[in-house]
């Protein structure tokens, strides 16, 4: 099996983008109105570009992450661990669940969830969308698990009414879970996390809720108490800000108990020896003390911001790249250009955007250029999508002027790879931020 993170792929990464000294440049110019309507971000940040993670460290966080390791059974990790950890539960908006971090990507969160939860032969519901979610499925069945697939239509969201069906059929509750992935980060698309919830209630089914949250969590909203779920998922290398490397699982009661009941082997993420009282107190090992310094100064960041002021920077920038790519695609009236690729507008991530290529064209040609002329970082499409969609990351520290720079740098690389599209799509992308601006500054007024 191929195992990729979702990075750049094997392009270059190049080390400053012009987008950042684009984005220097213009937020020295900045009009008082728009500093005034987004809170300017992102004045120390090293951008690489947009890939959709990992994605710009703060310097903040950089230089948060950048002590001595202390003891780690010492009251000061000890404080600085249970403080970051109960304030990650307010970015999770779970009080009654508790949060474990594991030094290991979002891949170790996934093995450790199935790890903890199941038996060999447990069957599981894999909400199939793309490419993560086949990839957790993948961990499913090496742990012994059943697999079952409800698949999403292409380019399209899942339907939970398909789950609820699926569920019905399930007389003997055989299904001991279902799984999703809130954002598909390989095809951009968000799918219906509250609604899927909703139509496991009407199934009446008892199966456990698993949500991977990894590239929405501290994008756009998620909602672990009110929706339900049982476990979720996080990383580190996306909405958080951090470096690649850290992850988490949040646990409701429900989770905690199926976890001391399940056969699975496990050790190094056996939740039973990491927690005490509710609480994570061990790491299988030495603790990743560094992470918790990172983790601890993202956490302010955010908390700073607001984090309902997070998701509508994420929402601003998102709407703005989408009239970017809705402009690119205008190439005759009935398009003709690169697409957004989920096909339902409310299907489309706040966090990145998949733009699909037009027939016959390579769009990592696009991202070739993109990276080696403009010093922009593009993500490549996965499996089955490889050459025919590449990848818009606007999640994490992130402002207008870095994403414009970098839609400008597409422009010119769609531009020098032939590939059919109208022009002015920053422009498009500049409408988008100014109207809900002009709507903030007039409601302050
Ligand atoms: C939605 C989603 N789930 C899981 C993963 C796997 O995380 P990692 O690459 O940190 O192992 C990723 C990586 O990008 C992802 O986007």
């Amino acid at each position: 099996m191929e195992v990729e993170a979702d990075n750049i792929g094997q392009g270059g990464v190049v080390k400053l983008a012009s987008a950042c000294c684009f984005a220097a440049a213009v937020v020295c110019a900045m009009p008082v109105q728009t500093a005034l309507a987004a809170p300017p971000r992102s004045a120390g940040a090293v951008s690489r570009g947009l890939p959709p993670g990992p994605t710009n460290i703060p310097l903040r966080v950089l230089h948060a992450m950048a002590k001595p390791a202390v003891d780690f059974t010492g009251p000061e990790f000890t404080a600085l661990r249970d403080r970051s950890l109960e304030r990650l539960k307010g970015v999770l908006k779970t009080w009654q669940g508790f949060v474990i971090a594991y030094a290991a990507s979002g891949h170790g969160a996934w093995d450790a969830s199935i790890a903890n939860l199941f038996s060999p032969g447990d069957k599981v519901l894999v909400c199939q969308a793309g490419y993560f979610s086949e990839n957790w499925s993948t961990t499913a069945r090496q742990y012994g698990l059943e697999v079952e697939a409800v698949v999403a239509p292409d380019r399209r969201a899942i339907d939970p009414n398909a789950v609820a069906e699926r569920l019905a059929a399930d007389n003997g509750h055989a299904i001991k879970a279902v799984l999703i992935v809130q954002n598909e980060t390989a095809t951009g698309m968000r799918h219906p996390v509250a609604e899927v919830r909703a139509a496991m209630n009407r199934a009446k089914h008892p199966a456990l809720y698993l949500v991977d949250t990894i590239s929405s969590l501290a994008s756009y909203d998620f909602r672990m108490d009110e929706w339900g779920v049982d476990l979720v998922v996080g990383g580190s290398q996306k909405g958080l800000m951090l470096p690649p490397g850290m992850s988490f699982t949040a646990i409701n009661a429900r989770a905690w108990e199926a976890a001391q009941n399940a056969r699975n082997p496990r050790r190094y993420w056996d939740w039973r020896t990491m927690v005490e009282g509710g609480r994570q107190l061990r790491f299988c090992g030495t603790a990743p003390i560094a992470f918790f310094y990172g983790l601890d100064e993202s956490l302010d960041m955010i908390e700073e911001e607001g984090l309902e002021n997070v998701f509508a920077r994420h929402r601003r920038l998102a709407e703005a790249t989408r009239a970017c790519v809705r402009a690119w695609g205008a190439v005759s009236p009935r398009g003709g250009g690169p697409e957004i690729y989920p096909l339902d507008a409310e299907a489309a991530s706040d966090s990145l955007t998949a733009v699909l290529c037009p027939p016959g064209h390579d769009a990592d040609r696009v991202r070739a250029i993109a990276s080696e002329r403009f010093g922009v970082a593009l993500g490549r499409g996965l499996a089955a999508l490889q050459g025919r969609v590449f990848r818009i990351g606007h999640m994490g520290e992130l402002n207008e002027p870095m994403l414009l720079g970098t839609l400008g740098g597409i422009e010119l690389a769609l531009a020098e790879a032939g590939m059919p599209h109208a022009r002015g799509g920053v422009d498009a992308a500049m409408d988008a931020l100014r109207a809900p601006a002009t709507a903030r500054i007039a409601a302050v007024a």
